[in-house]
């Protein structure tokens, strides 16, 4: 399958990223094909709700966005990566994430592999308590189920403030074996 993992933290050794690693470890070694987009380092600027989609068949903007748009029609699976800030994911996957109507809005919207998706779900969190990744795992299902896709698996690490805190807690395993399990 192709697998493409959506990063996007601006700290590239970040606690994020290193559960995204290990995620795609497990997936290379079960024979998986792995893509990579970090939405923290191409820029993509935030949807313009111009309606050029809709008109033309693709977002109007020139920017990250254009190299994302055919990896994300490819992927059988898709990974969203995000540590929680103030209660929800970054802005730059968010951002990422609104474009995606000019894909469900424009010529590829009757495109079966659109739809056709397994998505997993990643975060990380300095606090304990599983309450401030509760409204991005709401978001997700959500745009799970508006896009017909399938959940596939989630791993949310909580606690983890410092870049590299998560390096030796369980978090790493169940990472792995999530990609592993695709
Ligand atoms: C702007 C900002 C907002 C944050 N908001 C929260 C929050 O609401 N709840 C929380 O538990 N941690 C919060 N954190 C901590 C991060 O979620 C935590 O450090 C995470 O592991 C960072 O992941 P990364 O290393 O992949 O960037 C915030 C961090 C930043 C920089």
């Amino acid at each position: 399958m192709k697998v493409l993992v959506i990063k996007s933290s601006p700290r590239k050794k970040g606690n994020s990223n290193t559960l995204a690693d290990q995620f795609i470890r497990g997936a290379q070694e079960a024979g998986h094909e792995v893509q990579e987009f970090d939405c923290a380092r191409n820029r993509v600027a935030p949807c313009l709700s111009c309606g050029g989609c809709i008109r033309t068949g693709k977002c109007v903007q020139k920017d990250g966005f254009e190299e994302f748009a055919p990896m994300f029609v490819e992927a059988d699976v898709l990974v969203f990566v995000t540590p929680v800030y103030y209660f929800s994911c970054t802005a730059q996957i968010k951002c990422l994430i609104d474009r995606f109507f000019s894909i469900h809005f424009g010529e590829q919207r009757e495109n079966p592999k659109v739809y056709d998706k397994r998505t997993v779900l990643i975060t990380t969190q300095g606090q304990p308590s599983l309450n401030c990744t509760l409204p991005t795992m709401e978001m997700y299902k959500d745009i799970v189920n508006f896009c017909k896709w399938t959940d596939a698996g989630q791993v949310h690490a909580l606690g983890v403030l410092e870049p590299g805190a998560v390096v030796g807690t369980p978090y790493m395993q169940e990472a792995y074996e999530l990609g592993k399990s695709l």
